[in-house]
């Protein structure tokens, strides 16, 4: 496949962005990037089309700093081609670039798929998992946790419809 990856915060100019933006998701992402300033993402075109993205900001919650990653997106019609990997190591590459936190937050919404996608991505990028040590969520109270837990929660969370908070951390 002929892709191409491209950042984009609300400082960049990237007018062939969005003139290639069809699908209304990835527009949405686009908008509230160009709107914020904390806000960035990584754009995937496919020939002339924005076919993926992804949507970041940085945050601080009890005096820590992390990357809270918003939203992950690909296209119905190019879904299951690894893209979601792609697109997600784009980023965290760009965010190591730019040297602010490793520490990411993710909240996972969208089940199965994108939890696969991320343990993927993290575990080869080297970074470990974490989540809350206590039910009262503190960020600078985490505690490292395998793979196959956050595997092990997810497949009740799903039942349950409950959203699992995870962090990944590289020292
Ligand atoms: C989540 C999403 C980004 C995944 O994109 P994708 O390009 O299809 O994902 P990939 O092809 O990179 O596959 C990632 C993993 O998910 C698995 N997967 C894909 N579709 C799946 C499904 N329907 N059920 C279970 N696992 C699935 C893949 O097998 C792969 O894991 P593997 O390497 O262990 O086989 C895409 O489905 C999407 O945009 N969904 C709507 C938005 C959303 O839910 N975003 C996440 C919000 S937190």
């Amino acid at each position: 496949m002929d892709l191409n990856f491209h950042y984009v915060s609300n400082r960049t100019l990237d007018k062939d962005v969005k003139t290639n933006i069809i699908n209304p998701d990835i527009l949405h992402n686009y908008e509230i990037i160009k709107k914020k300033k904390n806000y960035w993402g990584i754009f995937l075109r496919h020939k002339n089309e924005i076919i993926g993205t992804t949507l970041v900001a940085y945050q601080n919650k009890d005096n820590t700093d992390f990357l809270l990653l918003a939203s992950v997106f690909i296209d119905e019609k190019y879904r299951g081609r690894n893209l979601c990997k792609d697109i997600v190591k784009q980023t965290i590459l760009k965010n190591q670039i730019r040297n602010k936190t490793n520490l990411i937050k993710v909240v996972i919404a969208g089940g199965m798929p994108i939890l696969k996608c991320i343990i993927c991505v993290f575990k080869e990028l080297n970074y470990t998992i974490k989540k809350y040590k206590t039910k009262h969520e503190n960020t600078q109270l985490l505690q490292t946790i395998l793979p196959k837990t956050a595997i092990k929660f997810e497949l009740s969370n799903y039942d349950n419809d409950i959203w699992q908070t995870l962090f990944f951390d590289k020292k």
